[in-house]
């Protein structure tokens, strides 16, 4: 029975929504707040705190089509796409779960009715795998759905690795929930080759892994300890792509109805007809990963995320490239993919503008240097004489060319090498070492200190407070005493000091005791402690001495009006642009704000009208700035701006203006959004490919803006005689009229030289029967003197013209000779001569040639020079 891969799709959540199952959508590539995931590689990911029992949902049971990435992290794919038949950057993962509620029997149950009843798929063609001490899984297989026990094959640790490391032990991570798993097969006939799960030949082709079934029963935690879940849940995994190949009775993912119609597009947009080429495969595979990573949020960059995916886009591209693309082509394959994903493409037909344009622009800055770091690494790999490629040149295509380590490692596989990865690794290193090293301005106190002590911190809602001193640092060393003079670290019990964290700068202020003074230059975060940079004005301090730590509150002030309206700032950009822009980094301080973002062109001026309009408008509704304390998954729930990849502690504070902004935020605030006073955008740039940054000031720095630019435009108006309303029309009166002026005083000129040229023609001498004027003019239009010596050349109608001109201190010449001369004398060569004597070069053509020079005192010698010199040619 053919089935489309949307129809299996649909199939499988009816299935099991008929069974009680929610139907829950896929949720994105990149995981929410889980900093232990790279991409989202299970369907399970977004249910992981049901699992752990962290949160409660309102269903115990749901069914997914989960969009994962499996490249870079624990399960990582890239080296393989394009290679085999089925493996992939993207694939989809059909899913049932259970939160505590059915376990092993129903779930092995429901997957076999799925597969021999809705989709009947012969019984025996399938066989199954259990964890090898999982007798109960083994008995339900074999005695009540009755598969002959020779077909249920038992699968343990791997040989040589740790506890639980085997094929039928599923883990998500390093860390989570995991369990035992029984894995459904399917055998592909034998004209193919391959052996039995378990068999020295289980990585054929023949027995392909179809659905994982995992009852999951552990979270296990870094040290390895398997800590019981709550209640004992399941997990299923079906990769879409593979059911559909057996449904659609092929024996490659590649060639089911999805990728047929990619590899047919991507051949065409690179111009290529061979479409079982391996490339092609690449592309129609990477265009998946790469068009729902960026709509999902991820933009190419130097690290993490954004690292493999531009990885992930330069490995096509080159595929295509080898294939003979022309220009850009990975861009064009973002519509066809959104319509043959189905009902999985919906996220990505509302962002395939936004996507294609950062692919575009991506390959476009690669295609610049792949053909040159291409014939860099053809190079390299002919002159080479073992097998391996060095990690210095692997390191200078990265670090020159942007080639990523993958990718020369594709290149040099292709023709039978291999990278030096270690070498490439530590030339890597290396470099990061300079970087630092560069970068490091005196002593970094974060690296030096160690500190072991908890700080509280109680500055949310006071700035002043009695603490008693911890421990002291001078110099980076730890000391117990500290005197006046000197450049402290302290670290108190408790402090309402802010330390720098979130984009937000440190507090300043003072510690004081009885004769005792310390100003507070800076705060920093260290581990749990917050340490006060400052300078002991007066006494000293002891370790166990009580102080009274007072925040510079009018400071304070400043910043937290400049943090509120940092939020509501984000929340406007994503209104106007779209839900794209995600904060990119974030600077706050009592003078103004920065926040860059991701964004691909710049913001228009009326765009930027419009963001400030809307900020100003929130800020006049004077919404209280509420602060609740929450679980991580309420403040999900809530639509709390998460940033991804931060970690954040298990209690939240959600910090909300009206409905209009929600954010996870530990960072100080104003009260209400009316205290931010005004909102005013001081500028707006690019900071690297497809990062904005905006810098605003608000509160009394706005309104101290606002004077500034007031009194540039008072100042303005009392220069031109008119008043700020009118000074636009009267500047633009000034310029026209000194445009005309300009104009006027050129005709001048121009008669001017007409006269003088008339004077000096009279001044023209005989050498040998020739015309010869040579003279020197003083202060004449440099860009005149052609006028003038074409001018000169008609009135003679046969002879030779040289003029030094000096005007500024520099020195122009010029000399015509008409055209029944050349043959004798050339300008080029005459002006020569004459531009060398004073410190210049010239040339030009035979009848006309200019020069500069720097040496105004040697001209009247160097004009000298030329009655001689002609005389000679002449
Ligand atoms: N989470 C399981 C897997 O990915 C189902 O195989």
């Amino acid at each position: 029975m053919y089935m489309s891969t949307d129809e299996i799709r649909r199939a499988f959540l009816a299935f099991f929504e008929s069974k009680g199952h929610q139907i829950v959508p896929s949720s994105s590539l990149v995981p929410a707040n889980d900093p232990t995931l790279l991409f989202t590689n299970a369907g399970m990911n977004q249910f992981k705190d049901t699992f752990l029992g962290l949160e409660k949902r309102s269903y115990t049971r749901a069914t997914t089509a989960q969009r994962c990435v499996r490249a870079g992290g624990k399960h990582n794919d890239l080296e393989n796409v394009g290679f085999t038949a089925r493996h992939h950057t993207f694939f989809e993962m059909l899913g049932n779960f259970s939160f505590g509620d059915y376990f092993k029997q129903d779930a092995i149950k429901y997957a076999w009715e799925f597969l021999t009843d809705v989709l009947q798929l012969p019984q025996d063609r399938l066989l199954v795998t259990v964890y090898e001490t999982d007798d109960e899984a083994f008995d339900i297989w074999n005695k009540e759905v009755g598969i002959p026990a020779d077909r249920i094959i038992r699968i343990g640790d791997k040989k040589g690795g740790k506890a639980y490391e085997s094929d039928n032990f599923w883990q998500m991570g390093d860390t989570g929930p995991c369990g035992p798993c029984t894995e459904i097969f399917y055998d592909h006939g034998e004209h193919i080759w391959g052996g039995r799960p378990g068999t020295p030949e289980e990585d054929g082709d023949r027995f392909i892994e179809i659905w994982n079934n995992v009852f999951m029963q552990f979270n296990r935690q870094a040290d390895g300890t398997m800590e019981p879940l709550p209640k004992p849940s399941v997990d299923t995994g079906m990769g879409i792509e593979r059911i559909s190949a057996i449904m659609q009775g092929v024996h490659s993912n590649y060639e089911i109805d999805i990728f047929q119609t990619l590899i047919k597009e991507a051949a065409a947009v690179i111009g290529h007809d061979d479409l079982s080429n391996q490339s092609l495969r690449v592309v129609a595979d990477h265009i998946r990963s790469c068009a729902f990573l960026i709509a999902d949020g991820v933009m190419p960059s130097n690290e993490g995320r954004g690292y493999v995916l531009r990885r992930i886009i330069r490995r096509a591209v080159r595929h295509g490239n080898k294939l003979g693309a022309k220009g850009a082509f990975f861009y064009k394959l973002v519509g066809p993919l959104a319509e043959v994903m189905g009902t999985a493409g919906e996220e990505l037909n509302k962002q395939q503008e936004m996507v294609e344009k950062v692919l575009k622009i991506e390959e476009e800055n690669f295609g610049r240097t792949l053909d040159r770091g291409m014939t860099i690494l053809a190079e390299a790999l002919d002159s080479l004489d073992g097998k391996v490629l060095d990690g210095e040149t692997v390191f200078k295509l990265y670090d020159t060319y942007g080639f990523p380590a993958d990718l020369t490692n594709d290149v040099a596989r292709e023709r039978g090498f291999t990278i030096d990865e270690e070498g490439f690794n530590d030339a890597m290193e290396a470099q990061r070492q300079r970087a630092r090293e560069a970068g490091q301005f005196g002593v970094d106190y974060n690296d030096a200190i160690k500190v072991d002590a908890d700080t509280e911190f109680c500055g949310y809602s006071s700035t002043e407070g009695e603490s008693t001193v911890v421990a002291l640092y001078r110099e980076g060393e730890q000391v117990d005493t500290v005197n006046a003079g000197e450049n402290v670290l302290v670290v108190l019990d408790n402090t309402p000091f802010y330390a720098e964290s979130g984009g937000q700068c440190g507090d300043t202020g003072v510690m004081q005791a009885d004769g005792v003074l310390l100003n507070v230059t800076d705060t920093q975060k260290f581990g749990a402690a917050i340490g006060h940079y400052g300078v002991m004005s007066e006494g000293s301090l002891n370790v166990g001495d009580k102080v009274a730590a007072k925040v510079d509150a009018k400071r304070r002030e400043a910043i937290s009006l400049n943090h509120s309206a940092t939020h509501l700032l984000h929340a406007a950009l994503r209104q106007l642009l779209g839900e794209h822009v995600t904060q990119k980094g974030s600077l706050v301080k009592p003078e103004g704000l920065r926040f860059d973002f991701s964004h691909l062109e710049s913001v228009k001026p009326e765009q930027l009208r419009e963001v400030e309009r809307l900020v100003n408008e929130q800020i006049r509704r004077n919404h209280a700035i509420n602060t609740d304390l929450m679980d991580i998954e309420s403040a999900k729930q809530k639509g709390a701006m998460a940033l991804f990849g931060e970690k954040y502690d298990d209690e939240v504070r959600v910090l909300s203006m009206g409905d209009f902004s929600t954010e996870l935020c530990g960072g100080i605030h104003a009260k209400n959004t009316g205290d931010i006073g005004l909102f005013k955008i001081v500028s707006e740039g690019g900071i690297a490919a497809g990062i904005r940054r905006i810098e605003a000031v608000t509160g009394e720095a706005a309104i101290d803006a606002l004077h500034a630019q007031e009194a540039l435009l008072t100042e303005t108006a009392g220069l031109v005689k008119s008043d700020a309303a009118s000074v636009a029309s009267k500047v633009s009166a000034l310029v026209a009229h000194s445009k005309q002026l300009e104009k006027e005083i050129q005709q001048l000129k121009d008669k001017l030289a007409a006269q003088e040229s008339a004077g000096l023609i009279n001044q023209a001498k005989d050498i040998n029967g020739v015309k010869v004027l040579i003279a020197k003019l003083d202060g004449a239009d440099n860009k005149g003197l052609r006028g003038m010596v074409d001018e000169m050349k008609n009135q003679l109608g046969s002879g030779i013209v040289v003029l030094g001109n000096v005007s500024d201190d520099k020195v122009g010449l010029i000399a015509g000779v008409t055209k029944d001369l050349i043959g004798k004398v050339k300008a080029g060569d005459l002006i020569n001569m004459v531009a060398q004597q004073v410190g210049g070069k010239g040339g030009g053509r035979p009848d006309m040639a200019q020069a500069g020079g720097t040496d105004a005192a040697a001209l009247p010698a160097a004009l000298e020079s030329v009655t001689p010199w002609l005389a000679e040619k002449l």
